[in-house]
């Protein structure tokens, strides 16, 4: 079970040692007491020895205090601290106005370790969606989820991610293929996880979709907290929610329903197949699950050239979020369409035609 990255290893690394390391002054303080202090000074003397260090103290703390910092913040030269992000991301998940969030929502983005390009892109997505400016009104904690490492590199680079931004997760127990049981693991690892500090709700959702939080924290913030199962009705023709799942692409569920799989021999009996398909399956057998919500169209795949079926469409003001975000031209668009850039600011260190 992966435990929470240490918060702040500058405290850890920063000064280590260097308390200690006050020899100079030990030594000639020893051999003062050796030798029975300071030769008598007259008085006149002895302001001549301490005006020049007076005048040195007042100009170090007074006219240079900003040096000092400077100075501290350059020796504890360390990467930002531990869980930098999660850490940012959760402070800046908090409205300017200091306001207890209407809710508290964890997204799972499961995806492999392998893809540091769009986990990068990601965490921008997320990221920039969270700051304080935007007023969310819930608590949102984006999280990267994977199977246990099995590349050395990987060894390597997932832990400067986690050193760098502390927002992974990476599960005991499962493989690396989304219908190996990795949904079964994310659920039942979570509820453990935060048993201590639960979420409202718990979604899962891809590594190819994007979400906009503003509009996913509206809808959500209308539903039920319990017996809740949200998300992109499947099949495709069906708006009725009941019939049957909700589509793997991002599905949220209340914190009692992930309890409840974490527990159920239900869930653990059918952990291996199509990860989404059981969700619903674990729902029905078990009769939970009383509070559906389709969320479509407004939770949609990207519109082919040639549509496939009715869970694509275009790009709508009302999108909550889009799927299939393949490549990074589909999410140059996406992110155009949502003017999501648009707030860059004119200036001379770029031109953007
Ligand atoms: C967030 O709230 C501040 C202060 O009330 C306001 O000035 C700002 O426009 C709001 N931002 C958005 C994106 O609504
Ligand atoms: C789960 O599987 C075990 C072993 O096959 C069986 O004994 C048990 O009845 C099953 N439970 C449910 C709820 O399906
Ligand atoms: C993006 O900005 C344009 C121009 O201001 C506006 O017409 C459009 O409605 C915006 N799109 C969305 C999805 O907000």
């Amino acid at each position: 079970m992966p435990s929470s990255p240490p918060r702040n290893p500058l405290k850890s690394t920063g000064n280590n040692g260097k308390l200690g390391d006050h020899h100079p002054v030990n030594s000639l303080h020893a051999a003062m007491k050796r030798h029975g202090g300071f030769p008598r000074l007259s008085a006149s003397s002895k302001a001549l020895v301490l005006l020049p260090l007076v005048l040195l103290a007042f100009i170090f703390f007074f006219v240079y205090p900003k040096e000092f910092e400077l100075q501290a913040m350059m020796s504890a030269c360390a990467p930002p601290a531990t869980g930098a992000y999660a850490a940012s991301s959760s402070r800046l998940a908090e409205p300017a106005v200091v306001r207890k969030p209407d809710f508290r929502l964890l997204i799972g983005v499961l995806t492999r370790a392998d893809l540091y390009e769009r986990r990068h892109l990601l965490r921008m997505v997320y990221g920039l969606q969270l700051a304080p400016g935007n007023n969310l009104t819930a608590h949102v904690d984006v999280r990267f989820v994977f199977c246990r490492l099995y590349k050395d590199d990987q060894r390597v680079l997932v832990p400067l991610e986690i050193l760098a931004h502390g927002d992974v997760i990476i599960l005991d127990g499962c493989e690396e293929n989304l219908n190996g049981g990795k949904t079964y693991t994310f659920l039942s690892t979570v509820a453990a996880l935060y048993a201590d500090e639960p979420y409202d709700y718990v979604m899962k959702a891809d590594d190819d979709i994007f979400f906009r939080l503003p509009q996913l924290v509206d809808s959500l913030g209308a539903m039920p907290r319990e017996d809740m199962y949200y998300g992109a009705t499947i099949p495709c023709d069906s708006m009725d929610p009941f019939r049957e799942y909700m589509a793997g692409m991002g599905y949220a569920l209340s914190w009692d329903l992930v309890e409840w799989i974490a527990t159920s021999e239900v869930a653990r009996n059918h952990s291996v197949g199509t990860e989404d398909m059981l969700t619903g399956l674990w729902l029905r057998i078990g009769g939970k699950g009383k509070n559906r919500f389709n969320a479509k169209p407004a939770i949609h795949d990207y519109r082919n050239p040639v549509p496939v079926d009715q869970c694509e469409h275009e790009f709508m003001p009302s999108t909550i979020g889009v799927h299939r975000l393949k490549s990074n031209p589909r999410w140059a668009e996406a992110l155009k369409y949502f003017n999501f850039t648009a707030g860059l600011q004119p200036s001379k260190f770029y031109k953007i035609d």
